[in-house]
């Protein structure tokens, strides 16, 4: 089941995939690669990944940090995907078969309705790589607030970012988050941290 290291051709085809989508809709991406494997390390210590049983994604992308929260989540993690992107939607399809694993078509502001899909009413954790410094503000916050609700108590959401938007708009919504940084990607990205409280 557990998704095992990608063989280079597989890896280069998802990368060029990855700048196509960037290419077709650079604002809506917000990176011209995949997240570096440190940074996905990062993400999932930071958000307790391996001891979350549901896990909403927010932007999957090509897959690269879906894979790897498959890879060590335990087998009744439920993972949920949330994607508008029909090219990267076609890949992650393609190349992720695992029955942990779903995966909803339509912006993050749906994340209620794409749990009820799976029949879970709440998340331990949801990361997010969608760039909210380029969303219209109110679908911002609307999808801030969303996912707030969506949380259980003690709830991590996890957004890394490269730019520092996301933390003027969620910090009204959590509270005072942490904010990481210092580590190898390109773009450079913080990682930032709120608990639900
Ligand atoms: C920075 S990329 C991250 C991709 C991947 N998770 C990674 O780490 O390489 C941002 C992703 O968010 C998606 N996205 C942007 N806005 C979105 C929205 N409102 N709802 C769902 N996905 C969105 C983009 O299509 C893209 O896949």
């Amino acid at each position: 089941m557990p998704t095992s290291t990608p063989s280079p051709p597989a890896k280069s085809r998802r990368s060029l995939t990855f700048l196509a989508g960037f290419l077709k809709n650079p604002r809506e991406v917000g990176s011209v690669v995949p997240s570096s494997r440190t940074l996905v390390r990062r993400i999932m210590r930071l958000g307790d990944a391996a001891g979350s049983r549901v896990i909403v994604e927010l932007g999957p992308g090509t897959g690269v940090i879906t894979k790897q929260m498959l890879a060590e989540a335990t087998p009744d993690t439920k993972l949920l995907g949330i994607e508008i992107n029909p090219l990267y939607l076609r890949t992650l399809q393609r190349d992720i078969r695992d029955p942990r694993l779903t995966i909803h078509r339509g912006p993050a502001i749906e994340i209620g309705e794409a749990l009820a899909s799976i029949g879970e009413s709440s998340a331990d954790l949801v990361v997010s790589g969608i760039p909210f410094s380029t969303l219209p503000k109110q679908e911002a916050r609307e999808t801030l607030e969303r996912v707030r609700a969506a949380l259980v108590p003690g709830g991590r959401f996890v957004a890394y970012q490269f730019r520092s938007e996301v933390r003027r708009l969620a910090d009204p919504v959590f509270g005072r988050g942490e904010m990481h940084q210092g580590f190898w990607n390109i773009p450079p990205m913080r990682i930032y941290v709120w608990r639900k409280r």
